[in-house]
């Protein structure tokens, strides 16, 4: 059945307290829930209670210490009859956590206990109204074997503790009141890296990163993070911490990133665990945003969280917002902007012309863990970041207090959100709510004209029509811009135009010369600009642009450009020539460019991505795309030999450390080897093996092994074994080794994705393990999109086996099949056919079967 926002109705009963006591054991899990109820006097009176369960039976029910008068299962949930207005229910409920493959509810991972409740996974540990609108205080007491649980942990301040013979147990209470999601509970043999954080009002935390033994000397990085989160919440937002102590714990099977459990967050090792020998600069960049992330939503989630799950952008595309400026201010902001950009365009703008479109405030789903979407989070970030720009840094602050002050305690909407802002700030956004109803990625026609003195730009917004939304209403759309002087260079001041309509003309004067426009700087709106603007104009901003988003889009532009067009047998070998020529020239300048550092330097040197370019066609053919790409770089890469081989030199000089100035040499080596694989196969053996050799750290390491894996080689088989050997046992590490086979360029890439799938250390057990390899082969438009449909049915197999496991790990491999309407008829019907497949298979899970019926339309 389908859940439609419109029919949300406020739960007839409160919950005002709650008292679990858990007898752990891996196998057999007993849990006593005793709830009191009251009736809710804002909503509708009803003569039951409904407490949602999923594969649970009560075990024991008394109401107020005696018989239940009416109780029956209604499918998965129990239902109460209940007279009077308050009541204390008891149940006893039996769990078998080691029997729990879905990862959600509380499981067994590597002999601990733990629990993954959001977004309807507690119902899977007790019967309880599990949904966000209903808070309550929660008192737990946790006992089990001592041996095998030395630690006992959960949300809130522990009050007490005690033993007797084998067994122990201690009692938490959390006094802040919470939705049943942001319940955790940890037992196992764990250490602690402690530390403390004294908060801007003088309360003292204690802080723990909470590993196997062994990982110990990793969690440095994660510590300092956390510290760092803290501190710059206090400043940039105002938010302090609220309570005695706050814990993370790290999971090695965890179906997402982190959860923001309240006082007791639970990580994906990934997001925890670094050292240099062990984790690439990309991993450090990881832990710090995802640490950042889940000590963000403190405030915004858990103090202030959602009615309902229609408005889950509410808590996260807020929290990505502020994860995303913590990042910038931590390290280079126009390197993080683009970053983010990056991952919009690669993974949001596709979802958004697509099959499973949906607004950021989605209208109905089946299972609400198949929206957590790119959509939902970055374009949710995009739409807040819209408004911040819109506002400015000031009065958005002003909002934010407003927000945080208003709806403290509550269960809120992103209505009350953009309320509160609308207030604080005292914008008008009547019409930008069309941002949370409306999906589909705006395009913008934009006109150019010169005439007299006078600049004119002429804006024309179309929203697309996506499933379940025929007709668009205009939305705003802000634009930074700046024209410049061709003969200075410069600009006369950066402008923001709001385009608040279908059209609008923008004039501006004094300019001799029609000046170069700059667009959509610091990617003001998501959106995407179509325009036809002169190469000699891309080069120039590529070249001088004041705003390095600007500069890095005037580069990708300019190769996107040529690509598409050649991908479309639009040009002539003499354009053809011209635009190459053009494209390696404003490289060359870049890589020249004395006044940049490495970190911008390399993304200015990156090449768009194949989805990117996919993207901007209306029907894409895969093998082309490929081609033309890996012969621009070729083209780029033998023409540019001797300054890629300049920089290079250079950047090897460089000794490893963790700033900024190292790391920007790290990205440049591997993005030279890259380009040299296309141009000279063999020279980038060489080269990649050398570094290989002498690295000292995972970031060059594992860049010179993802360049080997893809060339032929005695090197290839050495090195990958090498690197096997080398960090056996240490999962993370081999997840990369699995990564970077099924994401090479390599022409068996199938071949070797199906012999690692049999591979010993393989588990379909493991979601770190089965996206390294599967997710990367998804991704790999050379591998997926293989002609003759091997690299779909690959993935059709992998979702039938995965589906009775691990919905929600299945359910997430759907969408690159779902891709079919954008992809030549050959291999769109090839795509279709696997769908199909996938969906005439008995007994698929609701995620799954929703993902898939989406998918095909
Ligand atoms: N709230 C978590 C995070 O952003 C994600 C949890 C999602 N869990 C799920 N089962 N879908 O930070
Ligand atoms: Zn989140």
């Amino acid at each position: 059945p389908e859940i439609r926002r419109e029919d949300y109705a406020p739960f007839p009963w409160l919950v005002p307290t709650i008292r679990m006591e858990f007898d752990l054991g891996l196998e057999k899990t007993r849990v006593r829930t005793t709830m009191d109820v009251e009736r809710n006097p804002a909503a509708d009176a009803s003569p039951t209670i409904r407490l949602n369960g999923d594969g649970l039976q009560p075990v024991s029910l008394t109401c107020d210490g005696g018989d239940c008068a009416g109780h029956m299962m209604d499918g998965d949930d129990l239902v109460i009859t209940l007279e009077g207005d308050r009541h204390t229910i008891e149940i006893v409920t039996e769990i078998d956590p080691s029997g729990n493959s879905q990862l959600m509810g509380l499981y067994a991972s590597g002999g601990m206990l733990c629990t993954q409740c959001e977004a309807e996974g507690f119902r899977r540990i007790a019967f309880f109204p599990d949904r966000p609108d209903v808070l309550s205080t929660y008192t737990v007491r946790m006992s089990g074997p001592k041996a095998q649980f030395p630690v006992l942990l959960c949300n809130g301040n522990r009050t007490g503790e005690g033993e007797g013979g084998d067994t122990h147990w201690a009692e938490w209470h959390d006094p802040w009141p919470k939705p049943s999601y942001l319940f955790a509970l940890v037992a196992g043999d764990l250490v602690a890296r402690t530390d403390s954080f004294t908060t801007m009002g003088g309360r003292e935390v204690e802080l723990n990163v909470w590993v196997r033994e062994g990982d110990l000397d990793r969690t440095e990085h994660a510590m300092e993070s956390l510290k760092r989160s803290m501190k710059w919440d206090e400043e940039i937002f105002g938010r302090e911490y609220d309570l005695d102590l706050f814990n993370i714990v790290a999971v090695s099977d965890f179906n997402m990133g982190a959860m923001e459990n309240k006082g007791l967050n639970i990580f994906n090792t990934k997001y925890v665990l670094a050292d240099p020998d062990t984790a690439t600069d990309g991993d450090y960049d990881g832990i710090e945003g995802v640490i950042g992330h889940e000590y963000f939503h403190n405030w915004s989630g858990n103090r202030i969280t959602c009615r309902d799950w229609f408005q889950l952008s509410l808590k996260e595309g807020f929290t990505v917002l502020r994860d995303q400026l913590f990042s910038a201010d931590m390290g280079s902001a126009p390197v993080k902007r683009i970053e983010d950009v990056r991952v919009l365009r690669g993974v949001q703008f596709p979802e958004d012309s697509g099959p499973l479109a949906h607004p950021i405030r989605p209208d109905s789903y089946r299972e609400i863990s198949n929206f957590y979407t790119s959509t939902v989070y970055n374009k949710g970030a995009e739409v807040i970041r819209m408004m911040r720009s819109m506002a400015g840094e000031e009065l958005f602050r002003k909002g934010t207090d407003l927000y945080f002050d208003r709806h403290d305690g509550e269960a809120a909407t992103c209505e009350d959100f953009v309320k509160a802002i609308e207030d604080g700030t005292g914008l008008d956004l009547v019409r930008f709510r069309r941002w949370y109803a409306q999906a589909g990625t705006p395009k913008v026609v934009l006109k150019l004209e010169h005439e007299g003195e006078t600049a004119k730009i002429r804006l024309a917004q179309t929203v697309p029509a996506t499933p379940g939304q025929p007709v668009k209403e205009p939305m705003p759309i802000p634009l930074k811009l700046a024209l410049f002087d061709r003969s200075t260079g410069k600009h006369g001041g950066e402008e923001l135009v709001v385009l608040g309509e279908e059209s609008a003309e923008f004039a501006f004067d004094g300019f001799a010369e029609k000046p170069v426009l700059s667009i959509n700087r610091t990617f003001s709106a998501p959106v995407s600009i179509e325009r036809a603007v002169p190469r000699e104009d891309l080069v120039f901003l590529a070249a001088r642009d004041d705003d390095p988003f600007a500069r890095y889009e005037a580069m990708q532009e300019l190769m996107t450009g040529y690509l598409v067009a050649a991908v479309s047998g639009d040009l002539g070998e003499n354009e053809r020539e011209a635009a190459r020529a053009d494209i390696a020239r404003a490289l060359e300048a870049v890589i020249e460019d004395d006044r940049l550092d490495d970190l911008m330097r390399g993304e200015l040197m990156m090449m768009p991505s194949h989805s990117y370019i996919a993207e901007q066609m209306l029907v894409a053919e895969p093998g082309r795309i490929h081609a033309e790409r890996e012969a621009l770089k070729a083209d780029l890469g033998a023409r540019l030999a001797s300054p890629f081989h300049a920089l290079y030199d250079r950047a090897a000089k460089i000794e490893f450390s963790l700033g900024a100035e190292a790391k920007g040499a790290r990205k440049v080596k591997t993005l030279i080897l890259g380009y040299a694989a296309a141009s000279d196969p063999a020279k980038a053996v060489e080269l990649a093996a050398w570094q290989y050799d002498r690295a000292d750290n995972m970031t060059d390491r594992q860049g010179a092994l993802m360049v080997l894996a893809g060339l032929d080689s005695v090197e290839r088989t050495d090195k990958l074994l090498d690197f096997y050997n080398r960090y056996r046992g240490n999962a993370l590490v081999i997840d990369k080794w699995f990564a970077l086979q099924a994401s090479s360029l390599h022409p068996q890439v199938i071949e070797h994705v199906k012999a690692l799938s049999e591979h010993a250390d393989f588990t379909l057990k493991n979601p770190n393990r089965v996206r390294s390899l599967y997710m990367a082969f998804a991704a790999n438009p050379h591998g997926f999109h293989a002609a003759d449909g091997e690299g779909y049915d690959l993935i059709a197999d992998l979702i039938l086996e995965l589906d009775p496991i691990n919905a929600q790990t299945a359910a997430r491999s759907v969408p690159p099949l779902g891709r079919w309407r954008r992809i030549e008829p050959g291999r769109a019907r090839l795509m279709r056919e696997a769908l199909d497949r996938i969906a005439a298979a008995p007994r698929l899970s609701r995620d799954t079967f929703e993902q898939v019926t989406r998918s095909l339309g």
